[in-house]
């Protein structure tokens, strides 16, 4: 397979299309931003610890029933996958009170909730990917009312396929964002699940192993990550 010309150069990924007929390659940078692009850094060896993170679990969730775009991991960085028409609405679940969730409610983090909540952001870097909800979705023409309870009814699926998958490794899963694309008429998961876009808090020490170690300066970012790989990979 010969790589052509580079399509997207995304804060953490680049993507490049191929002499393959639906087949992409995704390349994954040590680049790492936070706060819109506005705290900039590399997080040494990251584009290669996430692609394998991203690799093992895109396999684990096609096991699990979830179609995703992930076709092979190609090397260190490289990562095959199905070409797609990216919807622009970001899929949060929380499992537990954090981040933005916590400042914009007063919550402390780690606060339990009732319920699991599913949240929806506007993809949109300029505007700093501002909450939506469904009324928006369609108000804009993002995706139709189907596409969206799709969307949604996988994201939970992924919520217990992935909270099962990290409890057995001693981590906790707290939250995360999921993309999907159109393709072929149906609904990929894209785009990646990796450190940098769930947390995920050691159960014992209670330990951040996440992105935001480096939004918030904690330290030891690349030692978390590896951890983080090591344990999807055993
Ligand atoms: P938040 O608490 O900052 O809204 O983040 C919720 C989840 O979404 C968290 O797991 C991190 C992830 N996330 C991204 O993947 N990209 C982003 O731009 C932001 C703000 C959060
Ligand atoms: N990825 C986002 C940015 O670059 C934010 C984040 O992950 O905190 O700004």
């Amino acid at each position: 397979m010969k790589i052509m010309e580079m399509k997207y150069e995304g804060k953490a990924k680049k993507i490049f299309s191929t002499d393959v007929d639906d087949c992409s390659v995704m390349y994954f940078k040590d680049d790492a931003t936070a706060f819109d692009g506005k705290k900039k850094g590399t997080i040494e060896e990251k584009g290669v610890f996430n692609n394998k993170i991203a690799s093992e679990i895109f396999k684990y969730l096609e096991a699990g029933g979830i179609k995703t775009h992930f076709i092979e991991r190609l090397s260190d960085r490289e990562m095959a996958v199905k070409e797609l028409e990216i919807i622009m609405v970001e899929v949060i679940v929380r499992n537990v009170a954090a981040g933005s969730f916590s400042k914009r409610m007063g919550i402390e983090e780690g606060t339990a909730l009732k319920q699991t909540i599913v949240e929806l952001s506007y993809k949109s870097d300029p505007l700093g990917d501002p909450m939506i909800n469904d009324d928006y979705v369609f108000a804009l023409g993002l995706a139709t009312p189907e596409e969206l309870t799709f969307m949604k009814e996988e994201t939970l699926k992924v919520n217990k396929l992935m909270s099962d998958f990290f409890d057995a490794r001693g981590i906790f899963l707290v939250d995360f964002k999921l993309e999907f694309g159109r393709h072929k008429g149906e609904i990929l998961l894209g785009d990646e699940f990796t450190p940098d876009g769930c947390r995920l808090w050691d159960k014992k020490t209670g330990e951040k192993l996440d992105k935001d170690r480096f939004r918030r300066d904690l330290g030891n970012i690349e030692e978390s990550y590896r951890d983080v790989m090591n344990r999807v990979l055993e």
